[in-house]
């Protein structure tokens, strides 16, 4: 004898018993009043959340305007070139909010050379686009020489990052119908300082700097990708930026051309020019003078602090480290071999790839001169060509 199974009553099922005097069970089966009902509850529900969530924003806006108007008169003196205090940024998805940053401070001063690493979606360019002016935060501030950006109206942002920050992206962003010359000329035109004449120099100037000056009157097409970078950084530094703000610079590029692009910037930067870049290349962290990681949102240790006195047990502490972290590279590099046997010819950076970013940059030597050393200890099993690992 068969039964018809008993729906049992859920305290969802006695609210609505409850609000409506109606019967949420009707012969055994569920009342498709109650499933209505249910459905609209579930969809009030979310658009409360939403409502929630774009109200607090609203709430944080007139807190951050109110003290912004008390700081705005501030400026002129000031001991950093940026700095980045408790900084968040919310971003509204449908119903969900993803929280790209989750409280980063930051300084930056002049001549500094920052890198900030960090895997896809950890929040750099989010950070980037703040620092940059493209984009205002949720909560926090931040101060460039002294003033306070991050409440800045539409206009007054755009005329920082014109006059004060020079941008460099993945993928050039370089105007196609357009010469190289004529590129970097672009913010030229903007700031309206210079004659005709002024500009063309300048840019020529610029291109000489990047080493480009002889394929001045070359479009994009014609051009490497390593050569339209470099046109970009001279685009970048045209209005004499205060700050010069790259992501992922090296992106796009082969690791031949981006060690080239590379030593440009450190060349500059030795100059006096002031660089942040966020990458999730490591190459980019040995030309920088100080390397953030970043992770979920926020910033963690930095990695290379030039000028900080280390104590000995801190030296001590490190240096044991990053010793053990030569040893687990040297097991990795082999077990990559292992696993690639039959090839005569293993890029580079493949073995590197193939290693866990926190060995890699923390190592005590350059890690082609590890792979040198594993070569040295085991018969010359190898040689290093260029990028390439030759295998006997
Ligand atoms: N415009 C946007 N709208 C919604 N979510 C975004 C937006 N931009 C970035 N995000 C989200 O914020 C997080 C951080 O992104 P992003 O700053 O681009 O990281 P990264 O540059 O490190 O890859 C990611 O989860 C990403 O999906
Ligand atoms: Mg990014």
């Amino acid at each position: 004898m068969s039964k018809s199974p008993i729906i049992e009553k859920t305290p969802l099922m006695e609210e609505y018993e409850e609000s409506t005097g109606k019967l949420a069970i009707w012969k055994g089966e569920i009342s498709k009043n109650f499933k209505k009902w249910k459905k609209k509850k579930k969809a009030d529900e979310i658009k409360q959340m939403k409502e929630d969530i774009l109200s607090q924003s609203r709430i944080e806006k007139k807190r951050m305007k109110k003290e912004f108007k008390e700081e705005k008169i501030a400026g002129k003196d000031y001991d950093h070139l940026i700095v980045v205090e408790n900084l968040h940024k919310t971003y509204l998805l449908g119903t969900t909010a993803v929280a790209a940053l989750r409280g980063v401070d930051l300084t930056i001063d002049n001549g500094d050379f920052i890198d900030i690493m960090g895997p896809s979606g950890s929040g750099k360019t989010t950070l980037l686009n703040l620092i940059g002016g493209l984009d205002t935060p949720t909560r926090g501030k931040i101060f460039l020489e002294g003033r306070n950006i991050s409440m800045l109206s539409d206009n007054d942002l755009a005329e920082i990052r014109r006059e004060r920050i020079g941008f460099v992206f993945q993928f050039y962003n370089l105007l196609p119908q357009m010469t190289a010359m004529e590129n970097v000329m672009v913010p030229l035109h903007f700031s309206g300082k210079l004659s005709r004449r002024g500009k063309r120099k300048k840019a020529m100037d610029l291109l000489r700097l990047v080493g480009l000056d002889e394929r001045a009157h070359h479009t994009p097409s014609e051009l490497s990708g390593g050569e339209q970078q470099r046109v970009a950084i001279a685009r970048a530094f045209a209005n004499d930026p205060a700050i010069c703000v790259l992501d992922e610079p090296t992106g796009d590029l082969d690791s031949k051309t981006g060690v080239m692009v590379l030593n440009l910037l450190r060349d500059l930067n030795q100059r006096g020019a002031t660089f942040v870049a966020v990458s999730h290349d490591a190459a980019v962290s040995e030309f920088a003078t100080r390397v953030f990681h970043m992770r979920d949102g926020k910033l963690t240790h930095e990695g290379k602090i030039r000028g900080l006195k280390e104590t000995e047990i801190m030296q001590l502490t490190r240096k044991k480290e990053t010793e053990i972290n030569k040893e687990k590279c040297k097991s990795k590099i082999f077990q990559y071999l292992y696993t690639n046997q039959g090839k005569m010819e293993v890029p580079i950076n493949d073995i590197k790839n193939s290693i866990p970013n926190s060995i890699v940059m923390n190592l005590p030597e350059h890690f082609n001169d590890i792979l040198q050393e594993l070569i040295e200890e085991n018969n010359h099993f190898g040689r290093i060509e260029g990028d390439v690992l030759i295998l006997n």
